[in-house]
């Protein structure tokens, strides 16, 4: 493997972090001082302020000639293919710009200098429609001088949950750099029963080789819900639509934690390899907010964007969210549960129903999830952190329902199970102070796997000794045959595209299958420190 200038930086930290902590329990993350005091509820989420807008497709513009057709800065690379980039008719186009922004994470707090889509934190939600391709530019204005020294100024975009091609899907080495620009395509295929297809929460986000936590650190993150013909994004709509609740009524809450300089600057431990952690809690970029809410259900769309951190969320009023979607799949059934837990990157979309609220009732969004360094979360903790206030302050009709049956599984276990033919094994571990996939560091010269179109497989995701790697498999949604030998518990019994595993999780075994698309495609721990250390494979799908 070539190893550049920043991996020998990143590798030679990670030796030098053993022989730092020794047998310390605690990583150096953990030894920053506390970030300053900050009064909780003071900002509201609002369209604008936390409440990202959404992205609006601009006039078809011409894919050729594009300045921005990048090969890689070292020029080892060239994967975009440059060229008349030929898309359907129907194609929606967007432009978005990356750029420096200062954002207000508290108002007790100086603004930071952030990196945002179109200067949005979170970036602006882009809405896609199963049946309605998307070309999406990506224009990297990021600016030549960087006061804050977190991140770097190159980027790949990677829509997580999406069916894309290999040079559409963000692969972390084929990035693009300030004054480029890079164009992605996103097919959102139509559903003929055997390709598997977005269907809820999809996200993107930076995934820039080696520097991926930081970037998304740095405010490289935003939603990509996908509406379909069952999940019409109109919760009005009649039946066989779902009629979940939409509009102004359905909502998108990422959930990140972020640590602050005794000024409340941002700071980030680039020594700490087990997995940032921040002791101030964020949702939608702001230190815990308040959202007014009307008597009425509500679908949240909880997204997971830290970079090493777990949450268990219950509300405090002790009412039970309603569960229609893991990841990018709704779910067969509802499942109705009083708390989950979310591991960094996974998706849960409830519904919570305040109709039984009182106006002026205050309800708390809580995790208590204990968490003390980026390897494992601990127990719950009780009370635990209020992450977001509800106010109920309104009444509001309510059209919506939460029918019984959301989406069937056509093609599942019992239609693939017969079918396989390959097991694979995949160990995730610690080696020489840093993380490897069956022993070995991300290699964009290896291919770990290749398996053929359309043809499931069974692999069984390991892990050693005492850490969790929440495992992200791009191009597919599987489903979890087991955990431990056991049927998974129900809220991962859906489609997935991620899955944690470690510590107290144990290993799974996953029904895997690759549609629509041949190629190479990575698959790697999302908790983005072990990320950008190379805990990182590739396969590639032959056809
Ligand atoms: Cu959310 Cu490969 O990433
Ligand atoms: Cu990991």
């Amino acid at each position: 493997m070539d190893l550049g200038r920043r991996d020998l930086f990143r590798l030679g930290f990670a030796g030098g972090a053993v022989i730092l902590t020794g047998g310390l329990r605690t990583s150096r993350a953990d030894n920053l001082p506390s970030s300053p005091n900050t009064t909780p509820f003071l900002y509201e989420l609002l369209p604008g302020r936390g409440i990202p807008p959404v992205a609006q497709p601009v006039p078809p513009f011409p894919t050729l000639p594009d300045p921005g057709d990048t090969i890689n800065p070292d020029k080892s690379m060239p994967f975009h293919v440059s060229g008349p980039r030929v898309v359907p008719n129907n194609t929606e186009f967007y432009k978005i710009h990356i750029k420096a922004v200062e954002h207000s994470f508290h108002p007790h707090l100086p603004d930071n200098l952030l990196w945002g889509y179109d200067g949005s934190i979170p970036g602006p939600t882009i809405v896609s429609r199963t049946g309605t391709p998307q070309l999406v530019r990506f224009f990297n204005d990021l600016p030549a001088v960087d006061p804050v020294g977190i991140g770097e100024p190159i980027d790949a975009i990677h829509r997580h949950g999406g069916f894309q091609a290999p040079e559409d899907d963000g692969y972390p080495l084929d990035t693009f750099s300030r004054g480029e620009s890079r164009d992605y395509f996103f097919p959102n295929t139509l559903e003929d029963g055997l390709t598997q297809n977005e269907h809820a929460t999809l996200w993107y986000h930076d995934h820039s080789i080696d520097i991926t936590a930081q970037n998304v650190y740095r405010g490289l993150a935003g939603f990509y819900p996908n509406f379909n013909q069952l999940d019409t994004g109109n919760e009005s709509d009649l039946p066989p639509a779902l009629g979940l609740p939409s509009g102004q009524y359905d909502i998108g809450l990422v959930l990140q934690d972020r640590q602050f300089d005794k000024s409340g600057f941002l700071v980030y431990d680039s020594f700490d390899h087990n997995g940032f952690l921040g002791d101030k809690f964020l949702v939608n970029g702001l230190i815990q907010p308040y959202l007014n809410v009307a008597r009425r259900k509500y679908r949240f769309r909880f997204l997971n964007g830290s970079s090493a951190r777990f949450y268990n969320l219950v509300l405090s009023n002790g009412r039970p969210f309603i569960a229609i979607a893991t990841d990018s799949h709704l779910l067969e059934h509802p499942v109705t549960v009083s708390n989950f837990t979310i591991a960094p990157a996974e998706r849960v979309d409830v519904i919570v129903d305040f109709s039984g609220a009182s106006i002026h009732d205050e309800i708390f969004l809580v995790n208590r999830q204990g968490q003390t360094d980026g390897r494992k979360p601990d127990k719950l903790v009780s009370p635990g952190t209020p992450l977001l206030k509800f106010i109920v302050n309104r009444d509001a009709a309510d059209p919506s329902r939460v029918p019984a049956t959301l989406l069937p599984v056509t093609v599942g276990p019992q239609q693939l199970l017969p079918q396989v033919k390959v097991q694979r094994r995949f160990k995730f571990e610690r080696s020489h102070g840093a993380w490897v996939i069956n022993g070995e560091f991300f290699d964009e010269n290896r291919i770990n796997a290749k398996p053929r179109e359309g043809e499931p497989e069974v692999w069984i995701l390991e892990s050693g000794g005492g850490w969790a790697h929440p495992v992200h498999i791009h191009l597919t949604e599987f489903f979890i045959l087991s955990r431990n030998g056991v049927k998974p518990p129900p809220l991962e019994q859906g489609r997935k595209d991620t899955v944690v595993i470690g510590s107290s999780f144990g290993s799974v075994a996953i029904l895997i299958s690759f549609t629509g698309f041949t190629g190479r495609y990575v698959f790697h721990c999302h908790n983005i420190e072990h990320e950008d250390m190379r805990m990182m494979g590739q396969f590639e799908v032959q056809p």
